[in-house]
């Protein structure tokens, strides 16, 4: 029996894979996803829902916008509260760019209707055990993929191997074993409780509040669905977050002049513990990964799903160009294009985190310090610009806006 070939296999099917595979087919390069998840887990798991325009830009030109424009809460600015007051930071104002809220689990329905309709192949239930050959450096080399679905344990040659599977990735620590291969983390000491509520919307755009009992943020996933947050410890337990309690918490931190937070029923509760991580380089021989298996940010300012998107704009030109052409010299290329990207949106996550969340315990100085952070922000156009820029994500040169 023969061994299938195929020129791009990609593991997880998350937003960085699916994009991937989405872009290649639309170059004429063809891949397969595998996916550990049922098809219902990978539509259902509730994650962030802010993509930059980037990301917007990305869906509209290569033909998965469409549910995204009708359903799509489209926001030009975002709110800032600091102990009551709010200030607006004009995004739109700032930079002619928009972003929108829209939850990443349907940015993953969207495409894999997509890619299933264009006759892709997504293999969900099925785990890569293992990849050989990624150093094969001469033409005509391959790496051989063995795999397990239902059915039993397969193997399959690809031309290159992508792993996106998740910040848990399986098949990092091969880039690791790298000479020279770092991972550059750091921790916080403060987490998030997100709650999805039945509720009409608390205001029509989102708003991150600091306060001295701590951090709160106010999102929204439809007109009659809203996602809030807390910031809690680390070590919190959903139990220890009873439905009273964040009601009490959530009105401490944000109500101010016409804004009251909006109840209903909870009916979905998570601690999202923050961390910091950077792999680099992302690739070894054909092996490259990207999104959160390369690395983490935390959630404040919501840049996972956006980075994950841009660095496979980054690697999408240079595998098409290999594969069709023979030519790795853009692919090559992929972490130094990827990198700077990545530690500028690392910057922009720690550096929003650490300005709008008290740390337990700081010492007065470090509060007064962090709150005339803030201040000079929200209280400079400069500031508010960049901020802005920041926010809505600066390097959009792949697909123009429409
Ligand atoms: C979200 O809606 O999940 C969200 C929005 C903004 C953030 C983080 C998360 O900064």
């Amino acid at each position: 029996m023969t061994t299938r070939h195929v020129p791009v296999a990609i593991i997880g099917a998350g937003p960085a894979g699916l994009t991937l595979s989405h872009l290649l087919h639309l170059d004429g390069v063809e891949s397969v996803v595998f996916e550990t998840r049922t098809r219902k887990d990978v539509e259902e798991t509730v994650r962030a829902g802010v993509l930059e325009q980037g990301t917007l830009n990305l869906m509209r030109a290569t033909g998965v916008g469409e549910r995204m424009e009708k359903e799509a809460d489209i926001d030009e600015g975002i709110e800032i509260s600091l102990d009551g007051h709010r200030t607006r930071i004009g995004l739109t104002e700032h930079t002619g760019h928009h972003m929108a809220v829209y939850a990443q689990h349907e940015y993953l329905k969207d495409f894999i209707a997509r890619r299933l309709a264009d006759g892709g192949e997504i293999l969900f239930e099925t785990t890569v055990d293992s990849v050989i050959g990624i150093d094969g450096a001469a033409d005509g080399d391959v790496c051989t993929l063995q795999y397990t679905d239902a059915e039993g344990t397969h193997t399959l040659t690809a031309d290159y191997v992508v792993a996106v599977d998740g910040s848990r990735s399986q098949f990092r620590g091969l880039i690791l074993e790298q000479e020279g291969a770092i991972r550059a983390r750091h921790d916080y000491p403060y987490a998030w409780l997100g709650v999805l509520v039945h509720a009409p919307k608390t205001n029509p755009e989102l708003i991150y509040a600091t306060h001295d009992a701590g951090f709160a943020l106010i999102s929204t996933r439809s007109e009659g669905v809203q996602r809030y947050y807390l910031q809690c410890n680390p070590e919190d337990t959903e139990e220890e977050w009873p439905d009273e309690r964040i009601w009490e918490e959530l009105h401490k931190r944000v109500d101010s002049e016409g804004v009251t937070v909006q109840e209903g029923e909870i009916f979905e509760k998570s601690v999202l513990r923050f961390r910091s991580a950077v792999t680099s380089p992302m690739q070894r021989g054909r092996l490259f990964i990207a999104g959160d298996a390369a690395h983490t940010v935390p959630p404040t300012g919501a840049k996972g799903l956006n980075l994950a998107v841009a660095d496979i704009a980054a690697l999408a030109p240079g595998l098409i160009r290999a594969v069709k052409d023979k030519d790795t010299e853009l692919l090559d290329q992929y972490s130094d294009i990827a990198l700077p990207r990545i530690w500028k949106a690392q910057h922009f996550s720690y550096w929003m985190s650490s300005m709008l969340h008290a740390i337990p315990g700081e010492s007065p100085f470090e509060a007064g310090r962090r709150r005339g952070e803030l201040r000079s922000v929200l209280e400079s156009e400069a500031g508010r610009k960049y901020l802005a820029e920041q926010y809505v994500g600066r390097d959009l040169p792949t697909f123009p806006d429409k």
